[in-house]
């Protein structure tokens, strides 16, 4: 790990304990060195799987990126080189350290080497059968000690541990584009141990993460406000009250987001959104429910940025 980043933890803590910030009796902050993680597995090499790979890989522990095909594998550390192809440009990174960083990753379409690793961070399909046939699998091939985390957006932490090692289980939430937002969010499952959140709190803060810890509730923190946000937009523009643009502009302007709630539902995808918001709906009622006209654009295929179509069209 980064001597600049174990560095960078320890000061925000040393702040937390001198002014007793929000500080967690359960949580022991860096009761563990996080030394202790040389090695990081990653399951899926998707949008937020190559990303979450490459902040791992940025702070010196070696990641082995799992995939479904050696394509897909390939294609996420494609992605991967390209964000630290854009870093040297701007002159933030030297090309030996981009080699550095592409070199301590191992995109892969098998679980060898996944018995050695000391944390497993799951981003696959948001499908809990889906999610849990591979924690059966890494289960059986993964040494007893090496903790779970998933990168679920909505679904129970307690539902995805119930099948393997609900104790080494924890939610670990990152945000798109995970190499850039700072925000964790850390979920502990009903059985998953203190140690294990305290440990999750850790490594985020050790790959330059600002932790927050979340109760397990579906869609967690963010994503219940952020889901309610985006469905009051779509009601907005099916109502006529504004264009998407101007719903956009409003929010940017007035509200000060980076971006609008259509853009971002287009960075987002709006297939994952549907499921999340379906989540939501059985779990709190008819309030995340999606009006026609969201249905309209995922019956079109429109569904974001990743199809060249969504909301906006796309180059
Ligand atoms: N997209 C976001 O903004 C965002 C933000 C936070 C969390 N998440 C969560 O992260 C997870 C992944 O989302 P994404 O947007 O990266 O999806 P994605 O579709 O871009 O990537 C998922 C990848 O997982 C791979 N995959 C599927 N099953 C697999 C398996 N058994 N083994 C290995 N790889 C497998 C797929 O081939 C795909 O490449 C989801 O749980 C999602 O809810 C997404």
């Amino acid at each position: 790990m980064g001597k600049q980043a174990l560095d960078a933890a320890r000061i925000k803590l040393y702040v937390n304990e001198k002014f007793k910030i929000c500080f967690d009796e359960s949580i022991q902050p860096m009761e563990r060195e996080m030394s202790d993680v040389k090695q990081v597995g990653v399951v899926g090499a998707g949008m937020m799987g190559a990303e979450i790979a490459l902040c791992c890989a940025k702070t010196g522990m070696d990641v082995i990126m799992k995939e479904i095909n050696q394509e897909l594998a390939d294609k996420g550390l494609q992605t991967i080189d390209k964000i630290l192809s854009k870093a040297v440009a701007k002159g933030k990174i030297e090309e030996a350290t981009k080699g550095e960083i592409l070199g301590r990753i191992k995109a892969t379409d098998s679980f060898d080497g996944f018995e050695s690793v000391d944390l497993v961070v799951e981003a696959i399909l948001e499908v809990v059968d889906i999610k849990h046939t591979l924690f059966k699998e890494l289960d059986a091939i993964c040494k007893p000690e090496c903790i779970f985390a998933s990168n679920t957006s909505s679904i129970s932490i307690t539902k995805l541990a119930s099948v393997a090692r609900p104790e080494r289980f924890v939610g670990l939430h990152f945000f798109s584009p995970a190499s850039v937002m700072k925000l964790v969010e850390v979920i502990p499952g009903l059985l998953t141990d203190s140690d294990v959140v305290a440990f999750g709190m850790d490594f985020c803060r050790a790959i330059g993460k600002e932790p927050v810890k979340v109760k397990n509730v579906e869609g967690f923190v963010v994503n219940r406000i952020l889901l309610a946000l985006l469905n009051e937009a779509y009601r907005l523009l099916d109502e006529g009250v504004a264009t998407k643009e101007d719903i956009d502009t409003a929010c940017r302007l007035g509200l000060g987001h980076p971006v609008g709630p259509f853009r971002l539902s287009d960075n987002v995808s709006l297939d994952l959104l549907d499921k999340v918001h379906t989540i939501l709906t059985e779990a709190y009622g008819e309030r995340f429910k999606v009006p026609g006209i969201f249905r309209e654009h995922m019956d079109a295929g429109r569904i974001g940025r990743k199809v060249g179509r969504g909301w906006y069209d796309y180059d």
